[in-house]
């Protein structure tokens, strides 16, 4: 079925001293599920070498387009030929710092299969969606308009993190996290059929530490988690992967 995955988001931290944290991970990973780091844009890299055979590398966002005049900004190709599999895209900090709306998310998921990776695409709500009682409303629309057709199931992951819970120590109750990921695997197997719907991973984000993962992981339909800060350290991180494994 589906194969557990976990995957840190390293945000704007980290060093070429850092990538031991990545090294490190070897002694905890056994192969039974995805072990996945998107450092920030100049180690990937780096990154790609340092990593066993057990961890996959992945950025932190592309561009839609191939090449050009943007600067600053790096092509799905550039992160596959330096050795990455994966990419973040649409996460709501990208969202909030850089104007990002769904219709750019789903340009760059594009690009993105076009390069070969495999996109976690992030979708989630604000606090005051959630008391107004929108979340679904907002998650249905996310998914709907950052997630082109063309899904299947490996080149496509959905990482629900909630706006409220990120690096805030607030987590949602195990009933609301259920909630939408059943949400989130109806609408996928509505939309692309059963067998992919059923195949695609949904991972939790928000506040994911070692002290709560087997409890988030115990949920249904979660298959692994994005996890922020507490990806950085290797005694943290391999504490969350042993609770998938
Ligand atoms: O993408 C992961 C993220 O937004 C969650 O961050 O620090 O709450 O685990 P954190």
């Amino acid at each position: 079925m589906r194969k557990k995955l976990a995957a840190g988001n390293w945000k704007m931290n980290g060093s070429l001293a850092a990538l031991d944290e990545i090294k490190a991970l070897a002694s905890v990973t056994d192969g039974s599920v995805e072990v996945l780091i998107c450092p920030p844009a100049p180690l990937v890299h780096a990154a790609c070498a340092a990593a066993p055979e057990t961890v996959a590398i992945g950025g932190q966002d592309c561009h839609a387009k191939d090449s050009g005049a943007h600067t600053g900004d790096t092509a799905a190709a550039m992160l596959a030929d330096v050795g990455a599999s994966h990419v973040i895209l649409g996460h709501s900090e990208r969202r909030e710092d850089h104007d990002e709306h769904d219709e750019d998310v789903r340009a760059k998921c594009n690009a993105a299969w076009d390069a070969g990776l495999t996109a976690i695409v992030c979708v989630g709500e604000s606090l005051s969606q959630r008391e107004a009682q929108n979340t679904l409303d907002i998650i249905g629309g996310q998914l709907a308009g950052s997630v082109p057709d063309g899904a299947t199931g490996h080149n496509l992951v959905i990482a629900y993190e909630p706006i409220w819970a990120i690096g805030t120590g607030k987590v949602p109750t195990t009933d609301q996290i259920g909630e939408v990921h059943d949400f989130i695997r109806a609408r996928l197997e509505r939309r692309f059929g059963a067998g992919v719907g059923r195949s695609t991973r949904i991972l939790y984000g928000g506040s994911v530490k070692p002290s709560n993962a087997n409890e988030i992981f115990a949920v249904s339909n979660v298959d692994g988690a994005l996890v922020g800060g507490a990806s950085l350290k290797a005694s943290d991180f391999g504490a969350i992967i042993s609770a998938l494994q």
